[in-house]
């Protein structure tokens, strides 16, 4: 079937009518500050988020301090933070040394991350791919056995910075694994920021013939400015979790000129303007990006915040 075939059927395809939004900036946007946060600029970060509506936040990871010391005092986080009565505050961790200390600090959720190139996996974590995920294991049966959810990350899902394309099937492979090992979401990221919407179609759509619709996630980074789009192409196609972080912050250290998540209060504008309910208070997350920015002294990556910055600034 030719491209004009394919927008055909893709637009009988229906957009969901409500989406999760998972907050990221606390944990992907923070660990890549050249400056420590302190830990009360990061409780009031996270409890704000809460406050505009915001109903999975990742408060932060327990992973080794040596790699990420922007990291360090998550424990500190979660036990200063006051927690909203509906809000689910994960942590990354990459071993079960990282999911004890999640679990003595009480996150709601824990998240492990794989990625689907080897030069990536031995990168950001050390090992093979086999082998993170066979550190893996007794996470997820730790977990289980817990009962806190467990969410999995792939990274590299449209682009790795070591080895350059990524086959789609590379990341469905890893994708059944996590699923199998007990993930309830598993988030596909383009940790470069590189793809464009029909390639983040095949990744889902690889990942759909393994995994079901309700576990797919989405994680894209905004480098190359296809964030949106490439998520307007997931939604298009049912996907209804997306992974974002306030004001834009983000990347991993171990993925060198990638820049940060998509700008959550761009896709909450997003999907407010085509009627698809988030549960976001949007002049509240303005008002969060702004304090995050203000604090870090840093314009907003935010397109749609610098808008109503401006025009706040021009009321005057
Ligand atoms: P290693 O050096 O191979 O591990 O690192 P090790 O087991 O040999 O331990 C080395 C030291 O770290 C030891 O301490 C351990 O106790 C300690 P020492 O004896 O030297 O004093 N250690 C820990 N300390 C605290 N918490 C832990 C922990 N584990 C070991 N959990 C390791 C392996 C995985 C630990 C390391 O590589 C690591 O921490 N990597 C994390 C890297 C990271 O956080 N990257 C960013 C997050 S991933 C991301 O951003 C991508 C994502 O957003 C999706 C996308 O966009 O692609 C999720
Ligand atoms: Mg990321």
């Amino acid at each position: 079937m030719g491209i004009a075939g394919n927008f055909i059927e893709r637009n009988l395809m229906a957009f969901p009518g409500k989406v999760k939004i998972v907050e990221v900036g606390p944990r992907d946007g923070l660990q890549n500050e050249k400056r420590i946060v302190p830990l009360e600029v990061r409780v009031e970060l996270i409890e704000r988020l809460g406050e505009a509506g915001i109903r999975a936040i990742e408060a932060g990871s327990f992973v080794s301090p040596k790699w990420i010391p922007q990291m360090a005092n998550t424990k500190d986080v979660f036990a200063r933070l006051l927690r909203g009565p509906d809000v689910q505050y994960s942590a990354l961790v990459p071993n079960m040394k990282g999911f004890e200390q999640a679990l003595a600090a009480k996150a709601d959720e824990v998240a492990i991350f794989a990625a689907a190139t080897e030069s990536f996996s031995q990168k950001n974590i050390n090992c093979s791919i086999a082998e993170s995920l066979n550190r893996f294991k007794p996470v997820a049966s730790a977990a289980m056995s817990a009962d806190i959810p467990l969410r999995g990350y792939i990274s590299c899902g449209l682009g790795c910075p070591y080895e350059g394309e990524v086959s789609a099937k590379a990341v469905a492979n890893v994708a059944a694994i996590l699923e199998d090992m007990g993930c309830y979401e598993i988030s596909l990221s383009d940790t470069m920021g590189k793809g464009t919407p029909f390639k983040a179609q095949a990744m889902v759509e690889a990942t759909l013939e393994r995994v079901s619709l309700s576990k797919i996630a989405i994680h894209f980074h905004d480098t190359y400015g296809q964030a949106l789009a490439n998520i307007l192409a997931c939604l298009e196609i049912g996907v209804s979790v997306i992974d974002s972080s306030i004001a834009g912050l983000g990347g991993c250290p171990y993925a060198k000129g990638a820049s940060g998540n998509v700008a959550t209060e761009d896709v909450i504008y997003m999907l407010e303007g085509m009627g698809i309910e988030t549960g976001v208070d949007f002049n509240k997350l303005l008002a969060v990006g702004q304090f995050i920015s203000e604090y870090l002294e840093r314009p907003t990556a935010s397109k749609v915040s610098t808008v109503f910055g401006q025009n706040r600034q021009a009321s005057r």
